[in-house]
């Protein structure tokens, strides 16, 4: 709902996600979602429902992708197409593998062969787009709200892959899912996000989807590297990574994001390092059995050192790529069912 209401006898899925109608109950295991979305645009507004439902559902793509057991039938004649205008390897790839396991025909849009080099704009590529009836639209784009605006161009089902330093929400999901597989719950723990939070996207829907849960979330950087009024998002703000490592459950380490700084914001990587970086001896500060997350991809040697980011056992970061693929199954089969009931 434009105003930001909710949709009349349905649960409230916030304005974002875009409730076509309201549509008759939806299980994913035993919850009930009432009214799934539309789009998947970002995760603040979403309810603490909600997001245990996703993550339930992409917890039993979890076990069919470990059973090596795909299913094709879910997707079959949809058309998913990954609109990327920015670099990425993990999140392409994770939406590219999720839409094949679920039996979508994916095409791979990137913008270095794209017409939007020859001038063209968002708005005609998503023209362009909705001429070939496209099912479901995967969108990464250096401006933050492009996918939102596509969202109301396209009949597709829209999911933001990262839209400038706004949200990333299927990381979040996937960070939550990681964290919740290994610590039972998200609600109680600590989470430590470190380094450059100022542009990352990830830091955003994360502190949207953790607070929500009911985790207590830190940010921890620079004040050149935090946003200004942060704490309006209910988390708490370190400057030093001792105190903002004590008694942390979770570590999570962010790129510092050079391409998105205007001018140095931090005086060098190794100064960046010695004070932020994360390495044993600042690990160390943490709780004993503290566990340590990086979206990916890694700067080694700048926000973390290779020997914490590869240690087999409190080093997530494998696992995260793994619980990518689940959480965006998870995410297509959510809104392709939406899709079908609005045909
Ligand atoms: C992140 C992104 O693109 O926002 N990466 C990712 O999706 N795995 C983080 C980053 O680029 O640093």
């Amino acid at each position: 709902m434009a105003d930001g209401s909710i949709a009349r006898g349905s649960a409230p899925w916030p304005c974002f996600l875009v409730p076509a109608n309201v549509c008759p109950p939806y299980t994913v295991g035993t919850r009930i979602l009432n009214n799934p979305p539309r789009h998947l645009l970002q995760i603040e507004g979403l309810l603490p429902p909600q997001i245990g439902a996703m993550l339930d559902l992409a917890e039993s793509y979890v076990l069919l992708n470990r059973s090596g057991k795909t299913q094709r039938d879910l997707l079959r004649g949809r058309t998913l197409i990954n609109l990327f205008f920015e670099d990425s390897t993990r999140t392409r790839t994770s939406f590219e593998l999720a839409g094949k396991r679920l039996g979508a025909d994916v095409i791979n849009m990137s913008v270095s062969t794209s017409s939007v080099n020859k001038g063209e704009t968002l708005l005609d590529t998503a023209a362009t787009l909705n001429a070939m009836h496209c099912d479901l639209l995967v969108v990464r784009h250096d401006q933050s709200g492009a996918p939102a605006l596509l969202a109301q161009k396209v009949d597709a089902a829209v999911i933001n892959a990262g839209d400038g330093t706004h949200e990333h929400p299927t990381q979040a999901l996937l960070d939550a899912l990681t964290i919740r597989r290994r610590r039972g719950a998200l609600a109680g723990l600590v989470v430590a996000i470190c380094g450059d939070v100022l542009h990352s996207r990830v830091a955003r829907s994360n502190i949207h989807l953790l607070t929500t849960m009911g985790s207590r979330v830190r940010v921890v950087g620079p004040p050149t590297l935090i946003p200004p009024a942060v704490e309006r998002l209910g988390v708490t703000v370190f400057h030093d990574m001792k105190a903002g490592l004590e008694g942390a459950d979770i570590v999570m380490a962010l790129r510092l994001q050079k391409e998105r700084m205007a001018r140095g914001l931090v005086p060098s990587a190794r100064e960046f390092f010695r004070f932020y970086g994360l390495d044993a001896a600042k690990l160390a500060w943490a709780k004993p059995d503290a566990l340590v997350m990086h979206p990916g991809p890694m700067n080694r040697g700048v926000e973390i050192d290779s020997a914490v980011a590869d240690d087999p056992v409190r080093s997530l970061i494998r696992e995260q790529v793994e619980m990518g693929v689940a959480v965006r199954m998870a995410v297509l089969d959510l809104l392709a069912r939406q899709a079908r009931r609005n045909d």
